[in-house]
C-alpha cells in the first residue's frame, strides 16, 4: 500500500477527490493534508475524514523559502509518504524541495500544459480564443508546471464563457483525472490518462 501526501493551499476540492478515491482496492491511502495556509477550507474537511492534518504558514518566513519548507518537511517526512500530491498548492518550491521527491511528487494544474504555465490559466485561454481548455496532471520537475505529463482531460470553451464559468467546467474534470491518474501512479503505471 502506497502512502501518499497531500499539499493544499485552498478548499481542497481536489484533494478531496483524492481522498475519497483512495478507499478499497485501491493501491494507495492518505497519509496527511499539509498547507501553507492555517486557514485552508480543506484542512477541516480532511481531518473530518479522520486524515492527519498539518499548517504551516509561510508568512512569518518572508522570502526565506527554503527555511519554509524545512517547517513543512518536518511534517512531511514525519508521515513517510511514498507518493507526495500537491493538489492547489499555491507555493513555488525550491529546487532542493523538488529534488527530494523527484519521481513521487505529482501536481495538477488548470490548463492543457505546456499552455499556461503559471496563474490565470483560464483568462489567458480565453484571451487566446482558445476552442478547448482543461486541466494536467504532471510530475514535479525543478521548473515550474513542467515535468512529465501523467494524463490531460479536456473541456469545450463555450461562447460566453468568463473565467469563472471556464473554470468550474475544468473543476469538474479535475476531480475525475488526479483521481484517475494517483490511481494508475500508484500502481506503478505511467501511461497518460488522456479523459
Ligand atoms: C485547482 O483548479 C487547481 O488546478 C489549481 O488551483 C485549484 C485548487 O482548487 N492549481 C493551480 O493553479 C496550481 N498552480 P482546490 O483547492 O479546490 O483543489
Amino acid at each position: 500500500m502506497k502512502r501518499v501526501a497531500i499539499l493544499i493551499s485552498g478548499g481542497g476540492s481536489n484533494m478531496l477527490a483524492l481522498l475519497d478515491s483512495m478507499v478499497g482496492d485501491h493501491p494507495a491511502r492518505a497519509v496527511l493534508v499539509a498547507s501553507n495556509d492555517p486557514a485552508a477550507g480543506g484542512l477541516a474537511k480532511a481531518a473530518a475524514r479522520d486524515v492527519p492534518v498539518a499548517a504551516v504558514d509561510h508568512r512569518p518566513f518572508g522570502k526565506d523559502r527554503a527555511a519554509f519548507e524545512a517547517e513543512l518537511l518536518r511534517h512531511i517526512e514525519a508521515a513517510e509518504p511514498d507518493i507526495l500530491c500537491l493538489a492547489g498548492f499555491m507555493r513555488v518550491l525550491t529546487p532542493g524541495f523538488v529534488s527530494r521527491f523527484e519521481g513521487r511528487m505529482l501536481n495538477i494544474h488548470p490548463s492543457l500544459l505546456p499552455k499556461y504555465p503559471g496563474l490565470h490559466t483560464h483568462q489567458r485561454a480565453l484571451d487566446a480564443g482558445d476552442a478547448e481548455a482543461g486541466c494536467t496532471v504532471h510530475e514535479v520537475t525543478a521548473v515550474l508546471d513542467d515535468g512529465p505529463v501523467l494524463g490531460q482531460a479536456r473541456v469545450p470553451v463555450l461562447s460566453g464563457d468568463r473565467p469563472d464559468t471556464l473554470a468550474a467546467r475544468v473543476l469538474v474534470q479535475e476531480h475525475r483525472l488526479y483521481p484517475a491518474v494517483l490511481r494508475r501512479y500508484a500502481a506503478g503505471d505511467r501511461t497518460p490518462v488522456l479523459l
